[in-house]
Formats: C-alpha cells, sequence, structure tokens
C-alpha cells in the first residue's frame, strides 16, 4: 500500500517542491487547495507534477473544511505548508495572518486529534520567530524566541501548539524551524525573487530600475529543494522532536545583488537599485544565521546547493522565463 500524504499550501513554493518529492518516494499526494476562480497551478506546472495530484478542496480558516479532509483522507503524513507567508503584508493584514496561521494551526491539530490521530504532523515554523534575539549573532533551537512581526507572533502560537498537542496528547508533531528557503519559483514579493525577476527585467530592455527597502539585512538563505527533504526526515523518525534547518552561512542583500547582477554581466549594480522607503518594515530583523548541528546528527540531513549556485539558478530562470 501506498504511504499517503496531504499537503497544505500545496500551490506555493514549498507545496511545489515536497509533492514533487514525496511523488517519486511512490506517496499517494493530497493537496489542499483554496476555492478560486482562476488557480495557479504554475510552480506544480514548473516541477511538472500538476496531473499526478489529488486535489482536496478547503481553507486553513474553515474548521469544517479541515476536519472533513482528514476524515476522508487519514493520511499518514500531514504537512503543513499553508500560510500568510510574506512578512512585510502581516503588518497590513494582522488578523488575517493571526487567523490563517495561528487559529488554521489549532483547526488543523485538531481534526487530528479527532479524525486521525496517527497522522504525523509537520508544522512549517521559521526562523523568523527569533526576531534579533541571539547572543553571538547565531540561533540554535536553544536561543530563545522573540518575534518581531505579527506574521513571527502568529508563527510562535502555532508552534506552541505543536508542541503542545504532541505533550497533551501525545500525537506525532514536529515544528520544523526553517531559515529562508528560495528558488525559481519563490514568490515575486520576495527579496531574492523581486532581484531576479527585476534583473531578467533591466536585461531585456523591459525595466530600468529595481526599488528595495533595506538592503542592509542580512540572511541564511539555502534551496528550497533541500529544505523540504529536511520536512520529510522529521517524519521519519521514531519520535517525534523540533528541528533547525539553515545552511549556516549568511549573507547581505547588497551580496545577493552582486552575484545576481555578475550573472548578466553588470558590475555597477548600485545605478540600478533605488531605495525605496514603501520597502522598510516597522520592525526589521537584521541578522539570521542558523547552527543545523541536531538536524546533521539526528536527520542526517545537509543542504547541498550553494548560496552561489542558488543565486545564478533564479536567475538563469527568470532570464529563460521572460526571454
Ligand atoms: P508560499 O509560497 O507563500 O505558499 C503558501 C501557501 O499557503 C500558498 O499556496 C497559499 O495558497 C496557502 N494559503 C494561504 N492562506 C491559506 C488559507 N487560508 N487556506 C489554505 N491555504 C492557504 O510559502 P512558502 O515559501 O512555500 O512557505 C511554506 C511555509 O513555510 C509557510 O507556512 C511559510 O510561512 C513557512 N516558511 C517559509 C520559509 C521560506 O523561506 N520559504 C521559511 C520558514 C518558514 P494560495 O496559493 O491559494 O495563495
Ligand atoms: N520582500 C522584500 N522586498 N524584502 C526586502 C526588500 C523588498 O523590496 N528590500 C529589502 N528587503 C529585506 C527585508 O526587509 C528583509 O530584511 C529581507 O529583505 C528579506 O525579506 P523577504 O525576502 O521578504 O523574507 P523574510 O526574511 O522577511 O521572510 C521569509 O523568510 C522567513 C524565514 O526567515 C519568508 O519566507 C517567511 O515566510 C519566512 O518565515
Amino acid at each position: 500500500m501506498k504511504k499517503t500524504a496531504l499537503i497544505t499550501g500545496i500551490l506555493g513554493q514549498d507545496g511545489a517542491y515536497l509533492a514533487k518529492l514525496l511523488l517519486e518516494k511512490d506517496y499517494q499526494v493530497y493537496g489542499l487547495i483554496r476555492r478560486y476562480t482562476n488557480p495557479n497551478y504554475s510552480n506544480l506546472d514548473y516541477l511538472g507534477v500538476t496531473d499526478d495530484i489529488e486535489y482536496v478542496s478547503g481553507d486553513m480558516n474553515d474548521e469544517a473544511s479541515l476536519m472533513n479532509i482528514i476524515k476522508l483522507t487519514t493520511p499518514n503524513e500531514v504537512y503543513n505548508l499553508a500560510a500568510q507567508s510574506f512578512v512585510g503584508s502581516s503588518w497590513d493584514q494582522a488578523k488575517l495572518t493571526t487567523e490563517v496561521n495561528s487559529l488554521g494551526v489549532l483547526y488543523l491539530l485538531n481534526a487530528i486529534r479527532f479524525f486521525s490521530p496517527r497522522s504525523k504532523f509537520y508544522q512549517a515554523s521559521t526562523s523568523e520567530m527569533f526576531g534579533n534575539s541571539s547572543s553571538k549573532g547565531i540561533q540554535t533551537e536553544e536561543t530563545p524566541f522573540h518575534p518581531r512581526s505579527p506574521y513571527a507572533i502568529s508563527k510562535l502560537y502555532a508552534h506552541w501548539m505543536t508542541v503542545n498537542f504532541k505533550e497533551s496528547y501525545g500525537l506525532f508533531c514536529t515544528s520544523g524551524i526553517l531559515f529562508n528557503h528560495e528558488s525559481p519559483i519563490r514568490g515575486i514579493e520576495f527579496v531574492t525573487r523581486k532581484i531576479t525577476d527585476g534583473i531578467a527585467r533591466i536585461k531585456l530592455g523591459l525595466a530600468k530600475e529595481i526599488r528595495l527597502g533595506n538592503i542592509e539585512s542580512k540572511r541564511d538563505w539555502g534551496f528550497a529543494g533541500d529544505y523540504v527533504e529536511a520536512m520529510w526526515l522529521m517524519l521519519q523518525q521514531k519520535e517525534p522532536d523540533n528541528f533547525l534547518i539553515s545552511t549556516g552561512i549568511n549573507h547581505s542583500i547588497k551580496d545577493f545583488l552582486e552575484i545576481a547582477f555578475g550573472r548578466v554581466g553588470i558590475k555597477d549594480w548600485k545605478k540600478y537599485i533605488k531605495i525605496d522607503p514603501r520597502y522598510k518594515r516597522p520592525a526589521e530583523l537584521f541578522v539570521l544565521q542558523g547552527k543545523s548541528d541536531k538536524a546533521h546528527r539526528k536527520l542526517g540531513w545537509k543542504p547541498k546547493v550553494k548560496f552561489e549556485e542558488l543565486v545564478k539558478m533564479m536567475v538563469d530562470a527568470d532570464i529563460k522565463r521572460l526571454g
């Protein structure tokens, strides 16, 4: 019998990469999608898996829909990737962000508790939960949390609720604290993709500049394809546990710009960048750098794609797409 998995957020970046990985492992994959007049399958199309998924209709804001889906599918594994995932929008839409990212997780956990308590559960937690809290500039599983955006706060609620369902009801609940991970199908508003898409437009004569906010920030950027493997590994363990997933190396947005522009032969990249206060955040998170020793040791997980490779992969893909 095939193993079964339900992925929420299947149309997003991670949902698409995880679906591909699980299909390669011969899982039957259920994908939760919201009701849309015109749903966007472009990420799944990009990875060539659109037709191999069984879609189920529901919404993280609709508790009954989640109960119904869990009851009907009783999957071996549930990966909760659905979220209002853009930090920048979370100040403008704090209530929506909380409903989807916090309450939605509570609804899903209760659905599992009542209708499929043997399902293993993965929660997509985030390095944003640390905020600027770190003694030596490097975060580990032990670093205290100090969320600095409505998004990060909503995710911290979900993180602790996941831990609590494990401790209260003995469910197999894990939380993956993932640092930024990118790919050619990263959402267009996130800074990496905004840059690579902008560079492709500049190179092809379709745009003259890229408008950005705080380019001093540093992030620990990895490749999404590597990170979904860590999610899967977490659910293959005997006991549920939380893991931090990162590359261990960080770079500034300026580093990203230099390599990305370099890829298309532009050295004087500064003349194409305009700093626009609209893209600055009310509370910034300046430096993220994670230490994934526990994941290396217990999961045997290590990232494969290096930073430069990732940047070039994204630039090349955008040039190809627009060209
Ligand atoms: P993404 O591309 O923005 O995908 C998020 C998905 O959530 C979208 O497919 C979206 O559906 C779905 N969604 C939003 N609201 C929903 C609702 N009310 N009901 C059902 N589905 C809903 O995000 P991602 O980069 O793949 O990230 C996946 C998860 O990991 C997110 O929870 C994110 O917060 C977390 N995370 C991401 C990173 C990262 O660097 N990528 C790092 C740490 C944690 P539509 O397609 O219908 O809009
Ligand atoms: N999006 C965006 N757009 N960010 C900009 C811009 C801009 O024009 N200019 C500067 N930045 C800075 C942001 O202020 C932030 O410091 C950094 O670039 C990264 O921003 P994002 O790419 O939007 O990602 P994020 O780090 O805020 O959040 C992502 O990673 C988290 C994990 O650490 C998202 O994927 C979250 O969902 C995820 O939890």
